[in-house]
């Protein structure tokens, strides 16, 4: 099967294959072609150019873009899609003025939506679950990392699992799964933290892994969550399942997360609001993704992680949604995109690389998601718009005309 995407204004977000993200200064800027075509067969992208479309032989469909932007879907490499109900009672305490610590501290938090999760069945899960997806795909989003965690008791965290797998198989979307047993102790553990954990070491763990549900471990390691060391321990179990690890770090406090990732070489380190700036040359000497949520940052009322001075050092950034009930209850990567420009003093060329080329690295995908490249999945979306810069610039408009998946 063939299709001809012809007239299009702005073909964005040509990388050479290979290439497998961006950093530092390269993240400036976005290759793009004017007036160009793109022609795609069984999915992939097959050639692209610009002037008048050399006609592909046979039989294909064609789709005018009208003189608009054509480019790579968002990637969002780190979220909590498959929760039960919201939280909005959480909400308004925070704005009356109690903090999420606060709230977490009484029992509320990631602990209500463990209760909440532990009274529905997978098809519930997953049908709220799906309508999230349908409304990140309208948003321009082609893949999804999902996390477990609102389980975290070894039935309910498999439940979770079981509930992406299915996501995975019925959606057009790309998906990764990732087990995140650590991310609060659960209810009938309280008190007795280091025997959560090797609840998650020695039951979790292994039985995540005998079902093969996971493709990423997960550890929530900040203050009054997990320590470091808890961390390093639950992240040497997962290796011997080949989970890779992808950590939540330095959100509530300067927690030590950015060394335990670059000691257990993570493919992401995510959150970094209050990370300190002696990490830097950690990551300038790894591979680690650092990965910024600046949803939750807007949605806590936080600071902001230092997207710019990680740039300013040559590291790459990826953005991500973090799409949960508790700190960010939003799926939407353009407001991302804004939020990075206009509380991060990222230009729009770096925002849209974080959130394309470096999201994909940060969830394994790069090789087949993140950018027009031959040969790559053809996971586009089809814009309205004068320029790339208008996307965070329109920051409520939705300017997409059609997502190709
Ligand atoms: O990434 N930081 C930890 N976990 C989530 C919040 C989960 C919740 O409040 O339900 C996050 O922000
Ligand atoms: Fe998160």
């Amino acid at each position: 099967m063939k299709t001809l995407i012809h007239n299009i204004g702005i073909l964005a977000g040509i990388l050479p294959s290979g290439k497998e993200k961006l950093a530092g200064e390269e993240m400036r800027s976005i290759q793009t072609l004017r007036h160009a075509w793109l022609l795609i067969e069984d999915g992939l992208i097959k050639d692209f150019g610009d002037g008048a479309p050399v006609p592909a032989d046979g039989e294909y469909t064609s789709i005018d873009a009208q003189g608009g932007i054509v480019m790579p879907c968002y990637c969002d490499p780190h979220t909590h899609i498959v929760y039960a109900g919201s939280r909005e009672q959480e909400f308004e305490d925070k704005i009356r003025g109690l903090s999420y610590e606060e709230i977490a501290r009484r029992g509320g938090g990631i602990l209500n939506s463990a209760d909440r999760l532990h009274e529905q069945t997978e098809e519930e899960l997953f049908l709220q679950a799906q309508q999230r997806l349908n409304e990140m795909r309208a948003g321009g989003t082609g893949s999804v990392e999902i996390k477990s965690g609102y389980g975290l008791n070894t039935a309910d965290e498999i439940k979770m699992l079981r509930v992406i797998r299915r996501l995975r198989e019925t959606s057009a979307l790309e998906i990764r799964s990732t087990f995140l047993g650590a991310h609060a102790v659960g209810r009938a553990y309280q008190g007795r933290q280091s025997e959560y954990v090797d609840l998650v070491i020695n039951e979790m763990i292994p039985e995540v892994g005998r079902l093969g549900l996971a493709d990423f471990i997960d550890v929530f390691c900040d203050e009054d969550f997990f320590t470091p060391e808890e961390t390093a321990r639950i992240l040497k179990a997962g290796a011997r399942y080949g989970l890779r690890p992808k950590i939540h770090a330095e959100e509530l406090a300067a927690s030590g997360g950015i060394a335990v990732a670059v000691e257990h070489n993570a493919l992401s380190v995510d959150h970094l609001e209050r990370m300190p700036d002696s990490a830097i040359p950690l990551l300038q000497q790894s591979d680690v993704m650092p990965t910024l949520l600046p949803g939750t940052s807007f949605f806590l009322n936080m600071p902001y992680a230092p997207a710019r001075k990680l740039i300013d050092a040559g590291l790459p950034v990826a953005l991500a949604t973090d799409w949960n009930p508790g700190s960010t209850p939003s799926g939407s990567m353009k407001f991302i995109l804004s939020l990075a420009c206009i509380k991060q003093r990222l230009l729009p060329e770096e925002a849209i690389n974080a959130a394309t080329i470096n999201a994909a690295y940060a969830m394994g995908l790069s090789q087949t998601h993140g950018s027009i490249t031959r040969g790559k999945r053809a996971a586009l979306q089809l814009i309205d718009a004068p320029s790339l810069a208008y996307l965070p610039y329109a920051y409520t408009s939705n300017p997409i005309r059609e997502v190709i998946l």
